[in-house]
């Protein structure tokens, strides 16, 4: 009698000689990196006086995410020669500022512009001091290639990235692929929009926790009231409108701002109008970084400016005594966050 080999078997055979094979301890099945995936969320407690954060639908920001991005911004391999990261021109000491007029970037190099805090950057529309990032995702990856910052090239990063196997693994948790610039920029982005100040002294009054002092209040009226002019600019929870204007620093242009991305005359010499929180930190001021002192700021705009070709009508000459003076100084100084520079959460 001939054996009949079952057709139904046929199938089943097959499938353990594959399982088997699968199984051979000389050749292990590559591991998928999605099953490391971890999509724990991160949340940000946020007051009351704040709207919640700004994330975009795809990059919600996980815990995986923030630690990578952490790690990156601290860590000097983004830089062409390994000398410097992110945080060698934003200290958190400084609010994530550089304390020096410009930074030096690779080398020595020296930037031309006064280094941004980072802080509250979820609710910014734009980033630099042009605006020439729509994104902090766009935004992260452009100081790696900054010739005045890491001269490095992403892809470069990427490699070296691909190479590490803490990594790799990091990657893997944070969105289940390999090392690329896409998770790169992303992993940044999330750690930057986690950075968030709302303990000033004047967020403890908006909380109901502290009073302001008279001086403090005296100068949260002259800055709203239309003789200093300042809130038609600085104003909502950042003290920004997020608008560029031109307050009239240069008689000519040394630094096009806005205008040199649109082209139009019209917008030379614009520039973002920055939040106002941490100044006590973030010194010298301006986007040329050309005051030391918030006195010298506020003789500034008292001053009316320099009469530049796009000055905004909002920037003439007024008085203060010496009392409005130092009653301004304290207003602004009440949105300086002492705990916010000593978070263990952004070290
Ligand atoms: C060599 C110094 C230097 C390094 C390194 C550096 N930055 Fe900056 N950063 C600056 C300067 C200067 C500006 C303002 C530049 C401009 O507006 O043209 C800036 C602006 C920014 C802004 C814009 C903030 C805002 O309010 O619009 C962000 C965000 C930022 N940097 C994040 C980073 C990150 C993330 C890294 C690392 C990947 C980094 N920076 C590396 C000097 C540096
Ligand atoms: C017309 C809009 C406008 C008005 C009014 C205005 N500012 Fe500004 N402010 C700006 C812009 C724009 C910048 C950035 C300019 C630059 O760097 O080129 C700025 C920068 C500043 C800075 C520096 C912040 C930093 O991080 O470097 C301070 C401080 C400041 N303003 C305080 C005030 C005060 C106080 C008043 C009222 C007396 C005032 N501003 C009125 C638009 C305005």
């Amino acid at each position: 009698m001939k054996a009949h080999f079952p057709s139904i078997l046929l199938p089943l055979a097959l499938g353990m000689v594959l399982l088997f094979s699968a199984c051979e301890p000389d050749e292990p099945a590559p591991p998928d990196p999605m099953e490391k995936l971890d999509l724990t969320p991160y949340e940000v407690t946020l007051p009351p006086h704040f709207p919640d954060l700004v994330v975009p639908e795809d990059n919600p920001l996980t815990v995986a995410k923030v630690n990578l991005g952490k790690k990156l911004f601290y860590d000097p391999v983004l830089s062409v020669d390994n000398s410097i990261s992110c945080n060698s021109c934003h200290l958190q000491e400084n609010a994530f500022s550089d304390p020096n007029q410009f930074s030096l970037g690779v080398g020595g190099t020296e930037g031309k512009r006064q280094a941004m805090p980072i802080f509250n950057l979820a609710y910014n529309p734009s980033f630099f001091w042009d605006g020439r990032a729509a994104s902090l995702e766009e935004q992260s990856l452009m100081p790696i290639e900054d010739p005045a910052e890491m001269k490095n090239t992403v892809s470069e990063v990427v490699n070296r990235l691909k190479a590490s196997t803490e990594y790799t693994e990091m990657f893997h948790k944070a969105f289940g692929k390999d090392p690329d610039a896409e998770g790169l920029a992303k992993a940044i982005a999330s750690f930057e929009r986690t950075i968030v100040s709302h303990n000033s002294p004047y967020d403890k009054y908006l909380k109901g926790i502290t009073p302001l002092t008279p001086s403090q209040q005296r100068g949260w009226l002259i800055f709203n009231q239309e003789v200093a002019e300042c809130f038609h600019c600085h104003n909502g929870h950042n003290n920004t409108s997020y608008d560029f204007r031109d307050n009239g620093l240069q008689a000519t242009y040394e630094d096009l701002g806005l205008g040199a991305l649109t082209g139009h005359e019209s917008d030379y010499g614009k520039f973002k109008v920055p939040s106002l929180r941490n100044l006590k930190f973030s010194a010298p001021y301006m986007h040329d970084g050309r005051f030391e002192t918030l006195e010298e700021v506020i003789e500034y705009y008292m001053s009316g400016g320099n009469n530049s070709p796009n000055q905004d009508v909002l920037i003439r000459p007024f008085n203060l005594t010496n009392q409005e003076k130092q009653d301004l100084l304290a207003y602004l100084l009440s949105l300086s966050d002492e705990e916010f520079i000593v978070e263990e959460e952004y070290k």
